[in-house]
């Protein structure tokens, strides 16, 4: 279709995407138009987009409202939106989030809650509890389990999002307003205590998760929470031995390092000293605190319901992984062969050893050597400096990824599965991938999500 003299359009624009336009002259083969800047662009009918000249300063808020639903049209419905503060849109029950960057407790509160409660969807403005609420409802209604995917790019506010579905969901299924360790409390602790071990500094986000979870929030026949299973998958193990700078590794290295009494305890100090954290040389995140940090992880760990006795063994295993990162070799006499460098990272050998609670020459000979089996028995083989960092640095990340899953086992058992749960709302925290022409991490990461929910379940959608 060829665009007549006088059509408002929208024209590709390097610096702006889009551009609003309106044609002025218009052949067979080409179209001229003048763009809002002045501009005189003459391009072919392809590259042009209807544009509806008559919308709303305002935007709506449900972009199936729009006369063109065209790329252009949606981008701009959505900063408009955005300039007036308005962060969800819909597109019929997709609902859009965009990430205001800044703190809006008006939106999130009680108040706001209450509100959404027994709403339909799109009775009230957009809203990420409107989503929640119709989960909730469809659920209670049609007596199915129920899906809410969340999925966008790192640091799009995915794992925000996720918090505040599991808010709200708690909000409505909760039994005891206030009780320190009721099921919902524990489920809502889960995330900052999962945060701190799964989530890093990254350029793009500073508190990017490294993992993909998604939640499973049981209820009983009368629509109260009796339960909740959390599953994680893909941790990203190479960050526990390897960062770039301005990255960082996960959270809980940091925390406990800031942690005074206990860090002292581990023989751990100032990050600056630690191989596995001093490869990128930014240790704080503005605006939060350290120290601080690890008391709120503590408290999550209390009221999830983790023992005193498993809180310790957690962080004597992070203190043991950031000791076994210091200890540096040198080539031995015999050839091939490696020794431990000095006597400082003797004494991170012997830290690491004793804080695994294994014999120290176990250790030693573990990281400096490898078995083979032949078919005349086993052979001992001497490994070099470089093969000796990999198998340690290879022995870091296993142990670091089994305590992830352990923690997480552990929530799991703590928190409690209701075997007789009627239904569940199962929330998706999907990982933020980069934007590649094949992203094969994104087929897996779907094709585990599909695994996870049943056929016999609906799905809402939030695209951020
Ligand atoms: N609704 C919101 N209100 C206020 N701030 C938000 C909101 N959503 C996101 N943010 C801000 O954006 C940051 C990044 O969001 P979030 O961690 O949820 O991103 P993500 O999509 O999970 O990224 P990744 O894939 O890296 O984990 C948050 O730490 C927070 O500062
Ligand atoms: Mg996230």
């Amino acid at each position: 279709m060829g665009f007549r003299k006088g059509t408002a359009v929208w024209v590709e624009d390097k610096s702006n995407v889009w551009v609003e336009a309106e044609v002025i002259q218009s052949t067979d083969k080409s179209v001229s138009v003048l763009t809002k800047y002045g501009k005189k662009i003459t391009t072919t009918n392809e590259k042009l987009m209807p544009r509806d000249a008559d919308g709303d300063h305002g935007g709506v808020d449900d972009m199936t409202k729009l006369i063109y639903l065209n790329e252009p049209g949606v981008l701009f419905n959505l900063a408009q939106r955005y300039s007036l503060n308005e962060i969800y849109t819909y597109t019929g029950s997709i609902l859009i989030a965009l990430n205001p960057f800044t703190n809006l407790p008006h939106l999130y509160n009680t108040h706001m809650m209450e509100q959404y409660k027994g709403m339909q969807l799109g009775e009230l403005s957009p809203h990420v509890f409107a989503i929640a609420e119709a989960s909730y409802r469809a659920m209670m209604h049609d007596r199915r389990s129920q899906s809410v995917l969340v999925s966008g790019e790192s640091g799009a506010g995915k794992t925000e999002t996720t918090k505040l579905l599991m808010q709200y969901l708690t909000f409505v299924g909760g039994r005891v307003a206030g009780d320190f360790r009721s099921v919902e409390q524990q489920v809502l602790e889960s995330n900052p205590l999962l945060e701190a071990f799964g989530n890093a500094r990254t350029v793009r986000n500073d508190n990017s998760s490294r993992f993909g979870k998604f939640v499973e929030i049981q209820f009983d026949r009368t629509g109260r929470i009796s339960g909740a299973a959390i599953r994680t998958y893909l941790l990203e193990r190479s960050r526990v031995v390897q960062i770039v700078d301005p990255e960082r590794n996960y959270h809980c290295f940091y925390q406990l390092c800031a942690s005074g009494k206990d860090a002292e305890k581990y023989k751990l100090d100032n990050p600056r000293n630690f191989h596995y954290l001093n490869q990128s040389k930014t240790y704080e995140i503005q605006g939060i605190s350290s120290s601080e940090s690890y008391l709120k992880t503590r408290r999550a760990m209390d009221i999830v319901g983790i023992t005193l006795t498993d809180q310790e063994a957690i962080f004597r295993t992070l203190a043991a992984i950031l000791h076994l990162g210091n200890i540096e070799f040198s080539p031995g006499k015999e050839h091939d062969s490696s020794i431990i460098k000095d006597e400082k990272a003797n004494f991170h050998l012997q830290m690491a050893a004793d804080l695994f609670m294994v014999d120290v020459n176990v250790l030693f000979t573990t990281l400096t050597s490898r078995t083979i089996q032949t078919p005349e028995g086993s052979i001992m083989l001497a490994l070099d400096c470089l093969a000796a960092v990999a198998g340690r640095d290879a022995l870091a990340k296993t142990v670091y990824a089994r305590l992830f899953d352990w923690l997480v086992e552990n929530i799991n058992k703590s928190i409690g599965q209701d075997p007789d749960c009627r239904f569940q709302i199962g929330v998706l925290d999907i990982y933020g991938f980069e934007c590649f022409k094949n992203n094969r991490y994104l087929h897996y990461n779907f094709a585990s999500y599909l695994s996870y929910t049943s056929t016999n379940r609906d799905m809402l959608d939030i695209r951020i």
